[in-house]
C-alpha cells in the first residue's frame, strides 16, 4: 500500500473450549501451520501486535516464532473485543496510518482482502468493516448500511426483528484510520449487559464524530472463525483446495489433485509432477522437473531438480536431495545430504549421513546412527557402492569409490577404492540336497 504504514492487531485470546482440547485454539493447525501463524502470515511485513489471554505463554511463543518483531500484549480479563484491542494501546500510540484488527481464528483471510480494507482507509474512510452473507446469520452482528456507507453494527442479541432480517453480517475484521482510531476506541465506554466492550460500537461512534465508515463484502470462507474440530476440518478442506489450485496455477502437474495434501509453505517448482496420495508436511521445497511418486510422505525436506522420490518414500526433516537423486520405495531419509545422481532405490534407512555424488545404496542398507544415547554420522564418498543388506555402524566413513560387500556390518572406516567385506565364508557341500531327498524317499534318517 503506497507509503502508508500499518499495524495489524491480532486478537488471539480465544478460549477454545469447544475444541475439547488441552491445546489453546490458536495453536491448532491447518495445512501444517497454526491458526495464529496463518493470520500473521496474511498480514505480510506490517508491524504486528498480538493480544493473548492470561495463561497463554505458548500462544505468545508461537507469535514470536512467526513474527519475531511482533509486540505481545496480555488481556488479563476477557472484557470484549474493544477492550482486547485497547490492550494493545501502546502499539496503537506508535502512530501507524492504518490499523487492522483481525481475529486469530480466521486462517483463511487473504492478504489481498486486508489490502482492500486498507484501500478504503486510503480513500478517506475512518472505519472499514468486512461483511459477508452467511447461509445462517444467527449469532453474527448485522451491518446496517445506506448506499455504500455503513451506519452501524447491531449485535444479534441486541437486534430488532427488522435488523435481524439483514443478510449482510459482520465478518469481524475491521480497519481503522490511525489518526482517529484511539479517539474512537476510547469512546466505546458503554459496557453492554454482558459487561463487555464491543468493537462493533466503533462504527456508530465514528459516524457521530462525522467520520466515514464503509463495509466491504467478501465470501464466507475468508472470515469464518473456527470454534470446533468440525470447523477446523472444514477449513482444512478449503485451505487444501486453495493450495492445490495455487500449485496447478504455478505449473505443477497434480495427477489427482484431491488426493494430495499440502502444507501452507510447500514450494514446488515448474514441471514438478506429484502422483496421487502424497503428503507434504511443513518445510518442503521441490525443484523443477522432480517427480514425487504415490504414497510418499515429505516434511522439512528439499528435493533437487529432476529427482525422483517414491513410491512409498519418506523424507524427514533435514533430508536434502541434490539434482537427479533417486529415492525409491520404502526408503527413509532423515538429516542427510544425498549428492547429485546418488541412488537409494529400495528398503533403506539413511539418517545423519552424507551420500556422495553418484553413489549407489543397495536394497536394505541401514545407517545405524543411534547407539541408544547419541546420534552419529555416516559419510559415504562419491561413487561408492554399498551392497544390499549392509549395516553401516556410525560413526563411520566409506571412502570415494569404495565397495561394501552385500550383507556386511561395517564398523570401521573403509578407504577410498577399497573393498570391505564382513561375513563368514560360504560353505558348499556338493550333492548334499540331492542325498537328503534320496534318504527321505527311502524313509530313512539322514546321517
Ligand atoms: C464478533 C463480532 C460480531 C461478528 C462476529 C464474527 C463483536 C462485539 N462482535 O462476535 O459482530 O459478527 O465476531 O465472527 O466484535 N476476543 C478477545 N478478548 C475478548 C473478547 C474477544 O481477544 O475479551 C477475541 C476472541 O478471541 C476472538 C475475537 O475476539 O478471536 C471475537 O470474539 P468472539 O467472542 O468470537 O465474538 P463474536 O461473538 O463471535
Ligand atoms: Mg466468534
Amino acid at each position: 500500500m503506497s507509503g502508508r504504514t500499518c499495524l495489524a492487531i491480532v486478537l488471539a485470546a480465544g478460549e477454545g473450549t469447544r475444541m475439547k482440547s488441552a491445546r489453546p485454539k490458536m495453536l491448532h493447525a491447518v495445512a501444517g501451520r497454526s491458526l495464529l501463524g496463518h493470520v500473521l502470515a496474511a498480514t505480510g511485513n506490517t508491524a504486528k501486535a498480538v493480544v493473548v489471554g492470561p495463561e497463554h505463554d505458548d500462544v505468545s511463543a508461537e507469535a514470536r516464532l512467526f513474527a519475531p518483531e511482533s509486540q505481545v500484549f496480555v488481556q488479563a480479563e476477557r472484557r470484549g473485543t474493544a477492550h482486547a484491542v485497547l490492550t494493545a494501546k501502546a502499539a496503537i500510540e506508535q502512530g501507524a496510518d492504518d490499523i487492522l484488527v483481525i481475529f486469530g481464528d480466521t486462517p483463511l483471510i487473504r492478504p489481498q482482502t486486508l489490502e482492500k480494507l486498507r484501500g478504503a482507509l486510503a480513500q478517506g474512510a475512518a472505519v472499514a468493516v468486512l461483511g459477508f452473507r452467511p447461509a445462517d446469520p444467527t449469532g453474527y452482528g448485522r451491518l446496517v448500511t445506506q448506499g455504500d456507507e455503513l451506519l452501524s453494527i447491531v449485535e444479534h442479541a441486541d437486534a430488532s426483528e427488522q435488523e435481524r432480517s439483514i443478510a449482510l453480517c459482520n465478518g469481524g475484521l475491521m480497519a481503522f484510520a490511525g489518526k482517529s482510531a484511539l479517539a474512537i476506541l476510547q469512546k466505546i465506554g458503554n459496557a453492554n449487559r454482558k459487561n463487555e466492550f464491543y468493537l462493533t460500537d466503533a462504527v456508530k461512534i465514528a459516524r457521530d464524530m462525522k467520520l466515514k465508515a464503509v463495509a466491504l463484502e467478501v465470501t464466507e470462507d475468508e472470515v469464518s472463525g473456527i470454534n470446533t474440530k468440525a470447523q477446523l476440518a472444514a477449513t482444512e478442506a478449503t485451505m487444501q483446495q486453495r493450495l492445490r489450485q495455487t500449485a496447478l496455477d504455478a505449473g505443477v502437474t497434480l495427477v489427482s489433485p484431491e488426493t494430495v495434501h499440502f502444507a501452507a509453505d510447500t514450494k514446488l517448482g515448474r514441471d514438478v509432477t506429484v502422483e496421487p496420495y502424497v503428503v507434504f508436511g511443513p518445510g518442503v521445497t521441490v525443484e523443477d522437473g522432480a517427480t514425487i511418486r504415490s504414497f510418499s510422505h515429505l516434511a522439512g525436506a528439499h528435493v533437487g531438480r529432476n529427482a525422483i522420490v517414491g513410491p512409498y518414500a519418506r523424507l524427514r526433516p533435514g533430508a536434502k536431495l541434490e539434482e537427479g537423486v533417486h529415492i525409491g520405495n520404502f526408503v527413509e531419509v532423515k538429516e542427510a545430504l544425498i549428492e547429485a545422481g546418488a541412488k537409494a532405490n529400495h528398503l533403506s534407512y539413511i539418517g545423519d549421513a552424507r551420500v556422495g555424488a553418484g553413489a549407489n545404496i543397495g536394497a536394505g542398507t541401514i545407517t545405524c546412527n543411534y547407539d541408544g544415547a547419541a546420534k552419529h554420522r555416516t559419510d559415504i564418498g562419491k561413487g561408492a557402492f554399498i551392497g544390499s543388506n549392509s549395516a553401516l555402524v556410525a560413526p563411520v566413513k566409506i571412502g570415494d569409490g569404495a565397495y561394501v560387500g552385500s550383507g556386511s556390518v561395517i564398523t570401521k572406516d573403509v578407504p577410498a577404492d577399497a573393498l570391505a567385506l564382513e561375513r563368514s565364508p560360504q560353505t558348499v557341500k556338493e550333492g548334499w540336497a540331492r542325498r537328503l531327498r534320496e534318504l527321505k524317499s527311502m524313509g530313512k534318517k539322514k546321517d
